[in-house]
């Protein structure tokens, strides 16, 4: 019932000082030292998360109880308290429905599960579960085998929950080929491209200059009157947990297309929907889908643009129903006919059968050049329908391996465009290391990847046995959300090679553009990768010999430092969080983590 984010992002929960230091003194400090025990606090918990089904009510102390679990200290003591009471929480709601409870009976015990286990606002949890409800369920009904260690597995798996009846699928792989085929060369060597990346634009069509950017929902700046005149709503955007007006929008294609007269291509990774998870529609997304995508082909109409969808183009949110589910009420299918139609514009037509299957394609740029289109979210764990069968979905894998397997057999090159980056912590851990297995097996075909869904400028790179082997690029966001300036990057790619040679981050700085809503915001080139990190050139050894030297000089290493400050684009709220060596450390870890069960332990 969390949105998707929330986890990822932290920023959007507000810890109350006060409740802090209540829940150190109760439970945290008890649990730590024995008394009173474990088992206590968890009979506890579940006792009111029974009561809680006639209560009028929510009782505070529940949400105590949960908070002060997920601040205790001891990684393996709150593992173990956090996927108890999840198994707890899920086996009552099971229990509810299989007892013959009316779906208004769950609707309203949801709603109070939602209220006691998360921040959201009322408003917000009565939006998820009106939005959730047919599809969870659909589950619970359908599903003979679903059990609470399942939900809690796939649903908290950094929390390390563990499913003893998890199938450890896999994907076979065909063996590496005894001879190399030549790549196919028809460019010249020297040309290079340019190709700009956009991804996360997360439109907000109720965004409103002035309307207060701190209130008590999931995301902000639609409306009410701040408390505080600071409080307002930018014109431009907003730090706070805000997303994208449509002047913004409309500003950030006029700017490349005044700026950049000479792109070859377009790769837009995702998410085009706002946070406002809570309240979405088919009609209503598919109408900022259409808007937003207009742009591109208006802006661009001499300009192929290669899209893929992010996970909060789906309605519900983050859903990708299975076959299955096709001629129910909770199919989520229509994502997809509208892509395949949406797309057509800039695809081949041979591409609408694995789009319109799973939101997935290929296509070649030109003779030698691949483009592999992925739709990751699938993977992403609030992707309700994992509980419902989490072995590849839509064959989705199985078809990549068929694709690049062809591709190496007729010497391409392949860029590969995923909205989830490798090694996201809530990508489902076999599917992460399913695909991690199917990158290091097709290395030398695929010469790059480019993701989004972070919001994070970073970037990934695979090794095999400590040699680097691949590297996926992000893209970070054009939305501000949460604290961060919006920004596109434009890379130069060796026509030939189809290697990434360097690429140009541009931003603006969203506190000076607010200064005045009356000029257009001042974009600028923030950096080039190249210079900004003294490379010569971003092989894949330089790329290596970049993340040794981030590793080896800890303090005052002013590479890690700066690695930092271009991951939020040095926006005014993202440099006052100081990051210290271990925050340092944890950013740096993750550069070669390309699997979630790595990730999870940086
Ligand atoms: C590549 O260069 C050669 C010799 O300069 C020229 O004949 C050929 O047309 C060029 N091919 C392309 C695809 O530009
Ligand atoms: C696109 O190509 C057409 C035909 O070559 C040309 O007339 C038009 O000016 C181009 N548009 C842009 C925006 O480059
Ligand atoms: C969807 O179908 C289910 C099962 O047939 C039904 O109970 C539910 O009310 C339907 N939901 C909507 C919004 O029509
Ligand atoms: C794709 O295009 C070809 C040629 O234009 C056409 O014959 C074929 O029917 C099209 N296929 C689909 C699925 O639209
Ligand atoms: C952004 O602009 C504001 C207002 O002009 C300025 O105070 C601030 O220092 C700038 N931030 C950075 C990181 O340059
Ligand atoms: C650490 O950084 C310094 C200065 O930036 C550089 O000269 C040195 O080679 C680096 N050390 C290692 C082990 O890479
Ligand atoms: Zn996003
Ligand atoms: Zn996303």
């Amino acid at each position: 019932m969390t949105s998707d984010d929330q986890y990822q992002y932290g920023k959007m929960n507000r810890p109350n000082n006060m409740d802090k230091l209540v829940f150190i003194l109760l439970f945290i400090f008890p649990v730590l030292y024995g008394y009173p025990d474990k088992e206590e606090i968890l009979r506890e918990i579940n006792k009111e998360t029974k009561e809680l089904l006639f209560a009028d009510n929510i009782p505070r102390k529940l949400i105590d109880m949960v908070k002060g679990i997920k601040n205790i200290k001891d990684k393996t003591i709150r593992s173990e308290m956090v996927c108890r009471t999840c198994e707890q929480v899920i086996d009552n709601v099971i229990d509810l429905r299989k007892s013959e409870a009316t779906k208004d009976v769950m609707v309203d015990y949801l709603n109070k599960l939602c209220r006691a286990y998360t921040d959201n606002s009322p408003d917000a949890c009565k939006g998820y579960v009106n939005i959730d409800i047919d599809s969870v369920l659909f589950i619970i009904d359908h599903k003979k085998d679903f059990t609470p260690a399942r939900f809690c597995a796939i649903r908290l798996q950094h929390y390390q929950c563990v499913d003893p009846d998890a199938d450890p699928w896999t994907i076979p792989l065909p063996p590496p080929p005894s001879i190399t085929n030549p790549s196919v060369h028809p460019v010249n060597g020297t040309k290079e491209m340019q190709v700009l990346h956009l991804t996360d634009i997360h439109y907000d069509p109720l965004y409103k200059p002035g309307s207060n950017a701190k209130c008590a929902d999931p995301l902000c700046c639609d409306s009410g009157t701040p408390a505080n005149p600071e409080d307002a709503a930018g014109f431009w955007g907003d730090y706070n947990v805000c997303d994208t007006p449509l002047h913004s929008i409309d500003d950030l294609f006029s700017r490349i297309k005044e700026k950049h007269k000479n792109l070859d291509l377009i790769y837009f990774t995702g998410d085009i929907i706002s946070h406002r998870s809570w309240s979405t529609s088919i009609q209503e997304n598919r109408e900022a889908i259409r808007l937003v995508l207009q742009y591109f082909a208006k802006t661009f109409p001499n300009t192929t643009v290669f899209p893929i969808l992010g996970n909060h183009e789906s309605h519900p949110s983050d859903y990708f129903s299975p076959e299955v589910t096709l001629t129910t009420n909770v199919t989520t299918e229509w994502i997809f006919d509208l892509v395949a139609q949406e797309w057509s514009k800039w695809l081949p037509n041979d591409t609408q059968s694995t789009i319109k299957h799973g939101g997935f394609y290929t296509a070649l740029v030109r003779p030698g050049f691949r483009i592999v289109a992925l739709n990751s979210n699938v993977c992403f764990t609030t992707n309700l329908w994992l509980l419902y069968q989490d072995k590849d979905p839509f064959d989705q894998l199985l078809w990549l391996v068929q694709v690049l397997a062809l591709a190496e057999k007729n010497g391409e090159k392949v860029h590969l465009l995923s909205h989830v980056p490798p090694g996201e912590e809530s990508c489902h851990k076999q599917w992460s290391n399913q695909f991690k297995k199917i990158i290091l097996r097709f290395a030398k075909t695929i010469t790059a990847q480019f993701n989004g869904h972070t919001h994070i400028d970073e970037f990934r790179l695979f090794l095999d046995n400590e040699e680097p082997v691949n590297v996926a690029y992000n893209g970070a966001s054009f939305t501000t959300f949460v604290g961060y300036n919006p920004n596109y990057r434009i890379y130069q790619v060796d026509s030939s090679e189809l290697t990434v040679t360097n690429y140009d981050h541009y931003i603006y700085n969203l506190t000076k553009a607010n200064e005045n809503s009356n000029v257009p915001p001042q974009w600028f080139k923030l950096y080039s990768f190249k210079d900004a990190y003294g490379l010569e050139d971003l092989s894949l050894k330089s790329l290596k010999s970049l993340f040794i030297n981030m590793n080896t000089n800890n303090s005052d290493n002013a590479l890690a430092e700066k690695y930092y400050r271009y991951r939020g684009r040095e926006s005014d709220s993202y440099l006052k969080e100081k990051c210290d060596d271990n925050c340092k450390k944890t950013i740096i870890c993750c550069i070669t983590s390309v699997e979630t069960s790595t990730t999870l332990n940086c």
